[in-house]
């Protein structure tokens, strides 16, 4: 499936996304993406490698919360701060891409209705650039510029 046409698709309220992609929706998708991770060599060996199942509830019950389902993320962790909450994490350039790249291929996957896809895939690109808290590192050798 290609990506939906931004430009041409009605927009859906954040809030209306669960109503139209159900908790099942939500639970292909978050599937979808952690079947990847673990053998990811940027993204794998920052996720808990005892807690595979927790770590999918967590991401699946922000999304349906985010999107206008039921609150049972809020209820077990309060405010998401998901800056506060990545700030462990290095989230360089690349990282951030790579998240986006493997979330993409979940949603490629997921098949869930185009309007929804389309308010998905914009708001982890945005998110996950909200989210990078390290500069692309640049080493000396490769030069600073021309100054
Ligand atoms: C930019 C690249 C990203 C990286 C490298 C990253 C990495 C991580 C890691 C390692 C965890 C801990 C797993 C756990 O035990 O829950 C986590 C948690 C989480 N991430 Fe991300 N993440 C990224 C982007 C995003 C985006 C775009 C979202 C928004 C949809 C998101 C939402 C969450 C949520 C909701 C949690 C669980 C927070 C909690 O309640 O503790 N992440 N992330």
């Amino acid at each position: 499936m290609t990506p939906p046409d931004l430009a041409v698709l009605p927009a859906l309220p954040d809030d209306e996304v669960y109503a139209l992609v159900g908790e099942d929706g939500f639970r292909r998708l978050v599937a979808a993406f952690y079947r990847q991770i673990p053998q990811d060599p940027i993204l794998g060996p920052m996720y808990p490698p005892d807690d595979w199942e927790g770590a999918e509830e967590r991401l699946r019950e922000f999304l349906i919360f985010r999107f206008g389902g039921p609150t049972i993320y809020l209820a077990k962790r309060g405010h998401p701060r998901l800056r506060m909450r990545h700030a462990p994490f290095v989230i360089t350039p690349a990282a951030r891409d790579r998240w986006v790249e493997l979330m993409d291929a979940a949603l490629e996957q997921a098949a869930l209705a185009p309007a929804a896809d389309a308010v998905l895939r914009r708001f982890f690109s945005e998110i996950a650039t909200f989210l990078i808290n390290r500069p692309t590192l640049v080493s000396p050798a490769q030069g600073y510029g021309t100054r």
